[in-house]
């Protein structure tokens, strides 16, 4: 945070002391205190399966299954937790919408939502869902099948190269990629919704089709793709040729849609209106109102160094993102890898100084920024890089927390579903950290739901720390 850098002096029994000094045992005890501050409202709810909190459940349905968002909460989730908060009517705010799962369950509950994104990809998923929910015509139908049967792709010689990065440089096999570049040029010729649903059904494609896999925190490389690689040699096993993964995602969206048209999207379905606000949290929540949302329903990024902007290389490929491009995102997005300078949050608000005060002042926070900063002097961290993500990580959110907190209604509720994480062998409760800075903030916090088997170690730190699981919860924070 380099608005305004602390000196790392922490407080014991009176004397003062450098948190570079903080240890292991400062970060247990302090987290235990926390811990106990907050026990009579943290409990393990076992409806809040691992299938749920993420992505899994929506592999099975229409419209949700179209692009596998990783990163993504099953819509089950939602509804649920929705229900549990009872969230039924009013406004829905998600500042981190991803693929935008909360939002449209919160409109085929007939409330209206509003979602902030800043990933490219994300952003083009909810806008052709947006496109198919207001209804593809008769025409465009028949041209999607046309599509699907006929391959009009076949026919055509590209011209164009296929748009690269640095890291997705022979991505693909060259039939895949002469099949992309013939695909990309023949959509020119269809109208801008049916060219829309053929553009997304190829980034639905892309890492299926191609030699990499994501992994969180990059792109993992299939040895078939020649790269020298410095790890385990890895084979992801069949690729599918391009029409047939093409033509199977075409035909889903086409079976969906159908489906949809007569009942999620249709009269008998309540709807409520869904928009999308491209842009950084952080630069749009200020622009909205006070007081004018029920519910927030978010999953921010992790504190984990998983890279979106990495991950998503293929697909930001496609959408013409180039380097400089990417490297401006890297940076936009909310502080969650070892690449990020961290943000100079003051300067963007003025009003950010209670958040920026109540981050200075909890001292969980600050022993485990010392703690790391120390081992980052003792030259122990694997990244240099760390003392400052974990600080920009939590000092952002508490920004975009004081937001949530200006813009819901009173009553209104926070629901957020987070990881904690471990850094240096330090446990980091992003859960009661989080809820601490909400409560400072003007939260009631009444509820830290736990999964009932929370994560295991990497297999790195596992060796070194044992089996120490790692929560995953789902917060609720409730504006008095
Ligand atoms: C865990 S994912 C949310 C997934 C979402 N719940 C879903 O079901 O698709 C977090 C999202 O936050 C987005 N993000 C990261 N930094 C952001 C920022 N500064 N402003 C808005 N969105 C951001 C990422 O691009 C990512 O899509």
């Amino acid at each position: 945070m380099a608005a305004k850098q602390r000196s790392f002096v922490g407080v014991a029994e009176g004397v003062e002391w450098p948190l570079e000094a903080a240890t292991l045992g400062d970060i247990a005890a302090a987290d235990a205190a926390l811990g106990q501050q907050y026990a009579d409202i943290m409990r393990t709810d076992r409806k809040l399966t691992r299938q749920l909190v993420s992505f899994q459940d929506n592999k099975a349905r229409p419209v949700y299954r179209w692009y596998k968002y990783k990163e993504g909460f099953a819509a089950a989730l939602v509804r649920y937790m929705l229900d549990e908060v009872g969230g039924t009517s009013g406004t829905l705010l998600d500042p981190f919408a991803g693929t935008g799962t909360a939002l449209f369950v919160a409109g085929e509950r007939g409330m209206d939502a509003a979602g902030i994104e800043l990933l490219p990809i994300g952003i083009e998923v909810i806008s052709t869902r947006l496109a198919a929910q207001r209804g593809l015509r008769a025409e465009d139908l028949q041209a999607l099948r046309y599509w699907t049967n006929s391959r009009p792709w076949r026919t055509v010689t590209p011209d164009e190269p296929l748009e690269e990065l640095r890291i997705t440089r022979g991505a693909y096999p060259p039939d895949t990629e002469w099949a992309i570049r013939a695909c990309l040029k023949a959509m020119q010729d269809e109208s801008p919704t049916v060219r829309q649903v053929l553009r997304f059904a190829l980034l639905c494609i892309l890492e299926a089709v191609s030699y990499t896999r994501k992994d969180g925190q990059y792109l993992r490389w299939d040895h078939r793709a020649g790269r020298r690689v410095r790890a385990r040699i890895f084979d992801k096993g069949r690729i599918p040729p391009f029409d047939e993964a093409y033509t199977s995602k075409l035909h889903e969206i086409l079976v969906d849609v159908n489906s949809t048209q007569t009942t999620l999207f249709g009269e008998a379905t309540p709807t409520g209106s869904v928009s999308l606000l491209e842009g950084s949290c952080l630069d749009v929540m200020p622009t909205l109102p006070d007081t004018g949302y029920d519910v927030v329903f978010t999953s921010p990024p992790y504190c984990n160094r998983y890279d979106y902007t990495r991950t998503y290389a293929l697909e930001l490929a496609l959408l013409g993102v180039d380097e400089t491009a990417i490297s401006e995102l890297r940076q936009a997005m909310l502080t969650c890898t070892v690449e990020s300078r961290g943000k100079e949050l003051l300067p963007m608000n003025e009003g950010w100084e209670r958040a920026i005060h109540a981050a200075d002042s909890q001292a969980l926070l600050q022993l485990v920024i010392g703690y790391l900063e120390g081992q980052k002097l003792a030259g122990k961290l694997n990244n240099n890089g760390i003392p400052r993500m974990v600080r920009g990580y939590f000092y952002e959110m508490a920004c975009v927390m004081a937001e949530c907190h200006r813009v819901l209604k009173p009553g209104g509720v926070v629901v957020m579903v987070n990881d904690n994480v471990r850094y240096a062998g330090a446990s980091v409760s992003v859960d009661l950290i989080l809820s601490d800075l909400a409560q400072e903030l003007g939260f009631n916090v009444q509820n830290i739901l736990l999964l009932p088997n929370g994560k295991g170690n990497s297999s790195q730190q596992m060796g070194a720390h044992g089996r120490e699981v790692l929560r995953k919860c789902v917060y609720v924070w409730r504006k008095g």
